[in-house]
């Protein structure tokens, strides 16, 4: 009996112990938070919402050029009507800060400013076809992948704080993203074919 004690006050002592030098060693990492950082998971929530607000209204200034650049009528099709998803996208996003009841603005989103910069370089780095076309379903899935990650998030945030109607609208456009990649993947797919058989 004793010895069990010993050994279950040997175990408590020793996590104690390591945790204590774990923080100590890390603490020159530990980055002190900004005045308006979120204190709690809706404060996190709105941020991120303001996020994808300034990265969607972001790709409805860029997605005609993506178009423009494209030479299949089926990928320039996908970007026209993708673009007008995403205008709607926006204003589902208003609807959510409407339902929180905060007022709906943008915060830039440095991702997807990185990555629409990406998708210019890919125009300047590549001729007009089939390779160009290539290159612009590269850019744009990297931008889908992004959006169905930062919308996952939202949706479990949004349930996580009990706001269901938000994480309703969220869960639409999620969708909405993962349709738009699968038909990225199928325009692909056919141009590979198309440049495989010239
Ligand atoms: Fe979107
Ligand atoms: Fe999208």
């Amino acid at each position: 009996m004793k010895n069990s004690e010993k050994q279950g006050q040997t175990n408590a002592a020793q996590p104690k112990e390591s945790q204590s030098k774990d923080i100590k060693n890390n603490s020159k990492n530990i980055v002190a938070p900004a005045p308006d950082a979120a204190t709690d998971l809706k404060g996190l929530f709105i941020d991120s919402l303001k996020d994808i607000y300034w990265a969607e209204n972001a790709l409805v200034g860029a997605l005609p050029k993506m178009a423009d650049n494209a030479s299949a009528a089926g990928l320039s099709g996908a970007i026209l009507e993708h673009l007008s998803i995403t205008k709607n996208q926006v204003a589902r996003l208003e609807k959510v800060f409407d339902l929180l009841g905060e007022k709906a603005e943008g915060k830039k989103c440095e991702a997807m400013a990185g990555l629409l910069k990406e998708g210019d370089s890919i125009l300047l780095e590549t001729t007009p076809g089939a390779v160009r076309d290539a290159g612009i379903i590269a850019a744009s899935q990297k931008i889908e992948h992004y959006e169905i990650a930062t919308y996952g998030t939202l949706v479990a945030f949004a349930k996580a704080i009990g706001e269901n109607d938000a994480a309703k609208l969220l869960t639409q456009t999620l969708a909405e993203e993962k349709e738009a990649d699968c038909l990225l993947n199928d325009v692909a797919l056919n141009l590979v074919n198309i440049v495989a058989a010239e």
